[in-house]
Parts: C-alpha cells; sequence; structure tokens
C-alpha cells in the first residue's frame, strides 16, 4: 500500500509517497481503508520537529515513526479476532498514527462510526480540529447557555469549530480573524466578528465569560483586561511562551488544553453533525501524493477552516 514517509525532520520536501507494508490488525483493531484524512498543525510540527522538544518524544535526531497523519475516516475492511464493536463495511472516523496512507490499523475503542450524511471528506476533517474545540469549550471552559465567549482564530480549523459548538451550546459567541475571513465566521454562526487587524479585542472595553484561543499573541494582562470577573481564558494554541506564563501565573482564570482522543466525544461530534449544529468547513481537498502541498497551504496561514487529502485506491 502506499504512505507518506519523512525519513529526517524538515520541509514538506522531504515527505515521500513510498510503498509499504499493508498492516494487519491485531486481536481488538480493525483494518481501515482510508477514503480521507485532513491537515493539521500538528502534522508539520512532528514534520519540521518544531518545537524542539517534539523531538524528546518523537526521536532526537531522527523521527521514530516515519509516517505522518492522524485524522481519518474510512470503510472497515476486516476486524480483529476479538474486534466486535464494528463490521466489515461500516464508515469510520477517528485519530491515529500515520493516516496519510490507504490503510491504519486502529483500536476499536479509539474509533466512531461517522456522522450519517457525511461525505468522507467531511468526517476527516472532524477528529483533531473539532474534538479540541469541543473539550476546549466544554470542559476547560464550562461554557454555559447565554455566556459571552470569544473565539481567537475563529476562521482556522478548530476555530470554525469551535465557533459552531458555542453557538450549539447556546453561547453569544464572537469570532476574530483577518479581513478576508471576516464573511465566513459571519457564515458559520458568530453573532459579532472583530478584525484583528484593524481591532484589538483586549482594547475595546469588552469582557467575555470564556476566551477560547486558538491564535495566543496578547499578553496575560491584555488577555485579563477581556474577562469578566468569573471569566475563564483557555489556551489551545499560539505563542508556546503563553503556555509557561499561564503555569507560573497560578491563577485558575487561565488553563491550557491537551486535547485528547476519545470515543465518547467523538459519537457527540458525530450528533452535532447529523443534527445539523455543526458543518465541516473545508477549504480545498489534495490528493495523498500531494500531501505536501497542503501542509505549505496550512503553514502558509492561507487556510479557511480544514485542508483535507482524499485517498483514492486504483494505485495497487
Ligand atoms: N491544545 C491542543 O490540544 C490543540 C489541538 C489542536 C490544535 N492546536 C493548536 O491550535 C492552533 C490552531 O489550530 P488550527 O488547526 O485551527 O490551525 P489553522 O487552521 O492553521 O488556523 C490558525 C488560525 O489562526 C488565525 N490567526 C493567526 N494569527 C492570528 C492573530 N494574530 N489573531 C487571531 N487569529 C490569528 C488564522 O486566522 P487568519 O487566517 O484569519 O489570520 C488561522 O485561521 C494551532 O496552534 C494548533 O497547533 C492545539
Amino acid at each position: 500500500m502506499k504512505a507518506i514517509v519523512f525519513a529526517k525532520y524538515g520541509s514538506p520536501d522531504l515527505l515521500q509517497l513510498k510503498e509499504v507494508e499493508k498492516p494487519v490488525p491485531q486481536d481488538n483493531e480493525v483494518l481501515i481503508k482510508i477514503h480521507a484524512s485532513s491537515v493539521n498543525p500538528f502534522d508539520w510540527r512532528t514534520m519540521r520537529a518544531k518545537p524542539f522538544f517534539i523531538r524528546l518524544q518523537e526521536g532526537l535526531l531522527k523521527p521514530k515513526n516515519k509516517r505522518l497523519g492522524a485524522d481519518f475516516s474510512g470503510q472497515i475492511e476486516a476486524v480483529g479476532r476479538k474486534a466486535k464493536q464494528f463490521q466489515p463495511g461500516d464508515k469510520v472516523f477517528g485519530i491515529c498514527s500515520g493516516a496519510f496512507a490507504e490503510y491504519v490499523c486502529v483500536n476499536e475503542d479509539e474509533i466512531a462510526l461517522q456522522p450519517a450524511g457525511a461525505t468522507f471528506e467531511e468526517a476527516a476533517a472532524l477528529p483533531i480540529a473539532a474534538i479540541t474545540a469541543l473539550q476546549g469549550l466544554r470542559d476547560k471552559g464550562q461554557l454555559q447557555p447565554g455566556q459571552q465567549v470569544l473565539i481567537n482564530g475563529a476562521s482556522g480549523g478548530v476555530g470554525t469549530f469551535a465557533v459552531q459548538i458555542a453557538k450549539s451550546f447556546g453561547a453569544e459567541v464572537t469570532g476574530v480573524c483577518s479581513t478576508k475571513k471576516l464573511a465566513l465566521v459571519s457564515s458559520i454562526g458568530a453573532d459579532h466578528v472583530i478584525d484583528y487587524t484593524k481591532e484589538n479585542f483586549t482594547q475595546n472595553g469588552q469582557c467575555y465569560d470564556l476566551i477560547f484561543d486558538a491564535a495566543a499573541y496578547h499578553s496575560l494582562s491584555d488577555y485579563q483586561r477581556a474577562l469578566s470577573p468569573q471569566g475563564v481564558y483557555v489556551w489551545i494554541g499560539g505563542s508556546l511562551a503563553m503556555i509557561l506564563k499561564i503555569m507560573l501565573s497560578r491563577s485558575k482564570k487561565f488553563t491550557l488544553l491537551s486535547a485528547k482522543k476519545n470515543k465518547k466525544d467523538f459519537n457527540l461530534l458525530k450528533e452535532l453533525f447529523e443534527t445539523g449544529q455543526v458543518k465541516a468547513v473545508i477549504d480545498r481537498s489534495y490528493p495523498l501524493r500531494e500531501v505536501a502541498e497542503a501542509i505549505r497551504y496550512l503553514e502558509a496561514g492561507k487556510a479557511r477552516g480544514k485542508v483535507v487529502i482524499t485517498v483514492e485506491h486504483n494505485s495497487k
């Protein structure tokens, strides 16, 4: 089967589409024929080993795991001896290691049926980005109906889901993004939009019950000013220096999210999609052989919502 591999850390130029061994499911695993994947900042950070501490986990000098990609959707082709939850033919989605490939084996406890009515591309857009939005708003942010929430980075993969999920919780949502993407953020339900190239939301006198920050580039004191007295700030991404500042601050108002894959949450996202409360905003798709191009596009900050990879199976 074909898969994207990288032998050294570095630029997308180092990614290669190679023939690798097709995996065989262990007892509790299922073999999935991948139809689509999507690109996340996690992929290019792993590819570049950026920040440096990624090497502590992924391999100091070169990647221990040479495969890339995490989000996937596809169809079950075979099930392991003890796997009981799925049948061959079921359409599933989830997060795994090495998803930029034609096949993967995944533990059946870590995946869910994809939403009814979703295309493979739409299902593949959900996993990391939507689960991050859900866990940030619900678990860290404790978002309640009627609250004022600000989504910073509202036009990106995580942000487009965060705007919609916050609306589904009954919040009043303000989305922050660049000029060209204001219409997109309004179109997915934001009640207010702020163009960060023209207005600094930390200095306009507004206060929020929750700031969900996928693009953290302000100071802690700026964020503090934009929070209501009981308000909470959730760091998702952006400046890594913020992680240290938040840890050192020891303030209960500031929290960090490290999203975790979770079958229950995949099922909740399935329901939100099926009831029309959440849709996937897909900017564009690339075939598997053009993963490098897809990563370049995402890294350049051009994407509106998600960048998807489609996997065709005509090259056996
Ligand atoms: N903590 C976790 O568990 C977790 C999980 C997933 C992702 N993340 C992180 O979350 C971040 C966002 O992920 P993503 O998938 O949404 O990435 P993405 O699709 O690349 O989106 C990033 C967004 O940031 C916005 N942005 C850039 N500079 C900004 C600024 N100064 N003010 C406001 N917005 C700004 C961009 O909007 P414009 O184009 O409009 O400028 C873009 O839409 C990344 O850093 C990623 O690593 C963390």
